[in-house]
């Protein structure tokens, strides 16, 4: 670089007086160079020019972009900060399926594994198969397509078929490149591997979000889940996301490699991350060796790993092996046991959950337990206690199995171990004072005071705004806190009551906020019977039975009637589940809350069995339907359209008489008036799940 080019002056300027031709020009010079100067430094740890340097190259780099984005190039570093969001997450489909593989849990079993490829084989298998074994990495499984070796794609694994689209966040991880090197690049090419968080890097974004009030993600792998699975770009950039491939799906416009070990070495010449940690061995015992080896390194490795993939490396001995319905007969995933460790249980608390039940939480040293730390462990009941026979001060075994919460596995025999005192239960509601009730049949104690008890309430009202039930934006744990201590909700129907004055009492509650927050409970009333079923908390009613009951149904007050027999009818429904759901529905207290509920607009929509076009007969037709703001997806005279075809009706303007409000972004006076009106507001989701 010469010395005009360091100055941000003379940048700037420079920038000024190109013609588009000329800036096309200096990107094709500049994207590239910044492209190799990022690797250099975050790939190689190898950087060859000083901060400033850089710096002022990206400023150029933003300036041109910013003068002609018509020129902004794919591969563009400035992506890697994160496009545009996306308003949903569109479907990814597989050229090669993304199988899974089977598992193997001891040695003998990988012994069994080698024995079947062998006798499949035949003739064909060599005395010692060639295997790799490779680190299992605990991420999230992903594929990346190169078109002419540029990123064009990437989907997560879905159901192995057909992922989601989340190209728009790979982009921002700065270990994918976004151009492949090299004269043997693939016209096209689908590469495999695991998306996933280095513990550092983890662990130092749970801090900064802890130091900012929000809550720490539980670990690793369900936040790289839920990282790459945003609309947004700039949240998923924000995070330190990593790449590694390790297995490849379709290569077009190349010659096939003859081996895995191959195709692995070729990804990391195109620029590809791969692990350091895979090995190339000869036979089976050399496998079990490698991964006992690895199993050693496990706790020291920057990453979280629950196990060993062991591939046949020879490809056209796995051409031969082929595979049985979802995994490939060349592969097996060794699994480690969970890890343990021992650590202090300093003292046993009771925390009230959402059905009363109180379960005794150990409180313990801070631990670290493969690469997460543990501070707390359910201890599931009192029996569980008991059986144990756990008291405060004994050291415990604490186990950590995936995404499960960390459990005690065991205490560790000492000598003062008879001297503590046992655990003492409650004998009434740690948070209430509420009475006990322990069924002789279950282990579980209960306390009585349901909705009148604050943690049961609190932690109701968090079940029902949750995404799979009312979906209310912006009703968090501390809005929930507050609105339960202000004694402003006692039920969850109170949640529709609330007024905006009232919401302008509560701490870091502004104007606009409270205004969102009775925007997005407005919507919520709108939604659609399955999640509304979900949303009222009917104990062993999940998200998926809701599904079914709403279809069986298709009314709530088709199901508020339902007897056990005609419960049982339902698909995928047991005697205990329905005689669950019976009796929710026969406690007067329930039956009360839902009358208000529906007093107070929430409409138990009748939704979307595409199976059942009754339900579309009775959601739309002869209803009228006002139509307010911009709409996600459809425009306004196709969602009219769609409604009139349905049988329904439609309108410009709100009255008494209108049955569905349908509003988009910046609805303004019609959202108004129906809130005044008490008509039900909907989002086009819920239209669109109406109208099936
Ligand atoms: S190979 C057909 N290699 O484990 C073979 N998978 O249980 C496809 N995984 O969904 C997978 N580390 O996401 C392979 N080194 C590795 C892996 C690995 C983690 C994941 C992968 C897959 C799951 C299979």
């Amino acid at each position: 670089m010469d010395a005009v080019t360091l100055d941000p002056d003379a940048i700037a300027a420079r920038v000024g007086e190109l013609d588009e031709a000329g800036a096309r020009a200096r990107l094709d010079q500049l994207v590239p160079e910044i492209n190799h100067h990022n690797e250099l430094y975050h790939r190689h740890d190898a950087a060859v020019i000083d901060d400033r340097t850089y710096d002022l190259l990206y400023r150029e780099l933003e300036s041109i972009e910013a003068r002609f984005p018509q020129l902004v190039r794919d591969d563009s570093p400035t992506r890697r900060v994160g496009g545009p969001a996306v308003e949903g997450l569109a479907e990814f489909p597989h050229r090669v399926p993304m199988l899974s593989l089977a598992n193997a849990f001891s040695d003998d079993e990988l012994r069994e594994f080698d024995a079947r490829c062998r006798r499949f084989l035949g003739a064909a298998a060599p005395e010692h198969i060639a295997y790799v074994v490779e680190p299992k990495l605990d991420g999230l499984a992903a594929e990346l397509v190169y078109a002419d070796g540029r990123l064009t794609g990437a989907g997560t694994r879905g159901d192995g078929q057909v992922g989601e689209d989340i190209v728009h966040n790979v982009r921002t991880m700065r270990s994918v490149p976004t151009r492949l090197h090299g004269d043997d690049v693939p016209s096209w090419v689908s590469v495999r591997g695991e998306i996933l968080f280095f513990l550092a890097g983890f662990e130092k974004m749970n801090a900064d979000r802890v130091a900012r009030g929000e809550k720490a993600f539980e670990n690793p792998r369900n936040a790289a889940a839920g990282a790459v699975r945003q609309l947004d770009p700039k949240l998923a950039a924000e995070r330190p996301l990593q790449f590694i491939a390790h297995s490849h799906g379709l290569a077009e416009g190349t010659a096939a490699s003859p081996s895995h070990t191959e195709w692995l070495a070729r990804f990391r010449a195109w620029g590809l991350p791969t692990n350091d940690l895979n090995r190339r061995v000869e036979g089976i015992e050399e496998v079990i060796v490698a991964i006992a080896d690895l199993r050693h390194r496990r706790d020291d490795l920057p990453y979280e790993i629950d196990g060993a993939v062991v591939k046949v490396d020879d490809v056209e001995l796995q051409e031969q092996l082929g595979f049985v319905t979802r995994s490939p007969r060349w592969a097996v995933a060794y699994k480690y046991p969970p890890p343990q460790v021992t650590t202090l249980l300093e003292k046993v608390t009771f925390q009230v959950g959402r059905t009363g039940a109180i379960t005794p939480v150990a409180n313990l040293r801070p631990v670290r337990v493969g690469g997460v730390t543990v501070s707390r462990a359910t201890l599931h009941n009192e029996d569980q206690v008991r059986l144990l026979d756990l008291r405060e001060g004994d050291h415990v075994v604490v186990e950590r199995a995936g995404d499960v919460i960390p459990r005690v596995v065991r205490a560790v025999p000492d000598e003062e171990h008879a001297s503590r005192p046992e655990v003492v239960f409650p004998s009434s509601c740690p948070v209430c004072g509420g009475e006990i009730h322990r069924d002789p049949d279950e282990a579980v104690m209960r306390c009585t005071n349901r909705l009148s008890c604050p943690a049961q309430l609190v932690a109701g009202l968090r079940h029902f705004a949750s995404r799979g039930a009312m979906d209310v934006e912006g009703l968090g744990q501390k809005l929930v806190d507050q609105l339960v201590d202000r004694g402003l909700v006692k039920h969850v129907s109170d949640l529709y009551r609330l007024t905006r004055s009232q919401l302008l009492t509560l701490e870091r509650m502004g104007g606009k906020s409270a205004d969102n927050l009775l925007a997005a409970l407005e919507i919520s009333k709108g939604r659609p019977l399955e999640r509304c079923i979900t949303a009222l908390g009917i104990p062993t009613v999940g998200e998926a039975t809701a599904r079914d009951l709403a279809r069986h149904f298709l009314t709530l007050d088709a199901l508020m009637a339902a007897s056990d027999a005609d419960l049982l009818g339902v698909h995928g429904i047991g005697e205990v589940v329905a005689h669950e759901i019976a009796a929710f529905f026969r406690d007067p207290a329930h039956r009360a809350e839902i009358d208000a509920l529906r007093s107070l607009g929430v409409a138990f929509t009748p939704l979307d069995a595409p199976a059942a076009a009754a339900s579309v007969v009775e959601a739309i037709a002869g209803k009228t339907f006002v139509i307010t703001g911009t709409l996600p997806t459809l425009e306004r005279a196709e969602a009219e359209a769609r409604i009139q075809a349905a049988g329904g009706k439609t309108s410009g303007s709100v009255s008494k008489k209108t049955h569905y409000v349908v509003a988009g972004e910046k609805a303004g006076s019609k959202l108004a008036k129906a809130q005044e009106l008490g008509v039900p507001v909907i989002d086009e989701a819920t239209l669109l799940s109406m109208l099936g």
